[in-house]
């Protein structure tokens, strides 16, 4: 339950950095953060459990869960002790309420809770994706309106915010995320999980033509995506080719399927930048580590003339920095939550804005 607490707003301003003491448990990564004032990092540790998973070809959630547990109070003690001060001089606690894996969440929501309860601080449930967006806030001062461009192993999506806190999707992926079908691209050519950055890697290495591959834009005015279609013309034309006993060479499948990822994202992007008179476009998410998605926007938003703003890749995978720099924007207008607050596996962007 979110409510608006005299003491949050009465705790604003004169009284000091506000220091929000920030856990991001949502899928499998522990995290906790100490960011001051929404923007600077005194500490962000993570603790990732890709090894673990590896062997899996994927998330297991009631592993991720159990590895939550498993490391939550050192990630706490850390992260408070790297900060350079102790929990008594936080102002506020911090949690990732969803979207994610229901079991992990609540880990991160129960330590969160039981800090907050202790301690008697107030408690801020905090949007996963807002936090991916919130995360240039760590790196460059957001002018609105802007375009955030959301590329994670659980989301695609462009979103628009016309002011601060204001969250509009104007397009989002109808089936697989972009992270999602690199993964299930990269396992069909037999590379480890996560298997997007082995395809980047490959597909910029310029050893082979690229597969010629479909585009898929959806109807001509429409800002979602669409990346299934893709994945399975990709896993055909592997599988045709190995049946034929004539493979087509890895590097050739990596740049033509990473060829019309970026194309797609790119052009959209750019479009609703345009459209929507974006001051700035915010590159956020796992994918945000695509080299070829990177030059690609870089080039595009120069000759637009629309800043490209993209954090370091440490703080474009989840980490709980970024956690911490949205809930200082629920913090300033003081939308706090109760000790009732829930995981919600599905919670919505749009219905989280301020
Ligand atoms: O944001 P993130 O760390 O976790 C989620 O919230 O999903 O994103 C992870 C995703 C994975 O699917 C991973 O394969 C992808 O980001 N990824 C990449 C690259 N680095 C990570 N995809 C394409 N190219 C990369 N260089
Ligand atoms: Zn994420």
């Amino acid at each position: 339950m979110q409510h608006r607490s005299e003491r949050a707003l009465e705790g604003r301003g004169e009284a000091g950095p506000c220091r929000i003491l920030a856990i991001e448990t949502s899928c499998d990564e522990t995290s906790v953060a100490v960011v001051e004032n929404g923007r600077r990092i005194l500490s962000n540790v993570v603790s990732s459990q890709v090894e673990t998973h590896r062997k899996f070809g994927g998330v297991v959630p009631e592993v991720a869960s159990r590895k939550h547990v498993e490391t939550m109070t050192v990630m706490i003690e850390e992260a408070v002790r790297e900060s350079g001060f102790t929990l008594r001089d936080m102002t506020a606690i911090a949690v990732t309420q969803g979207p994610g894996l229901v079991g992990a969440l609540l880990v991160g929501l129960v330590a969160a809770k039981a800090l907050a309860l202790t301690l008697n601080k107030p408690l801020i449930g905090v949007h996963h994706i807002a936090g991916h967006i919130y995360a240039n806030r760590l790196v460059a001062e957001l002018e609105y309106p802007l375009l955030a461009l959301v590329v994670s192993g659980g989301h695609t999506e462009l979103v628009y915010m016309e002011a601060e806190g204001k969250f509009h999707i104007i397009g989002h992926t109808r089936d697989d995320a972009a992270g999602e079908a690199y993964d299930k691209v990269a396992r069909a050519l037999g590379l480890p999980y996560p298997g997007g950055p082995f395809i980047d890697k490959l597909a910029m290495s310029g050893e082979a033509e690229p597969l010629a591959l479909p585009r898929v834009w959806l109807e001509a005015d429409s800002y979602d995506f669409s990346f299934s279609g893709l994945k399975s013309a990709v896993l055909a034309a592997v599988n045709t080719a190995a049946m034929k006993g004539e493979p087509l060479p890895a590097a050739a499948v990596a740049r033509g399927f990473q060829d019309s990822v970026v194309e797609v994202l790119t052009e959209k992007a750019l479009r609703a930048a345009k459209q929507f008179g974006a001051c700035q476009l915010l590159l956020c998410g796992g994918v945000a580590a695509n080299r070829g998605l990177r030059s690609a926007l870089e080039s595009r938003c120069a000759a637009a003339g629309v800043p490209l703003i993209v954090p370091p890749l440490s703080l474009c995978t989840d980490n709980a920095a970024m956690i911490a720099a949205a809930a200082y924007v629920k913090w300033q207008h003081g939308q706090l939550a109760g000790l009732d607050l829930q995981a919600e596996p599905m919670l919505s962007l749009e219905d989280w804005s301020v």
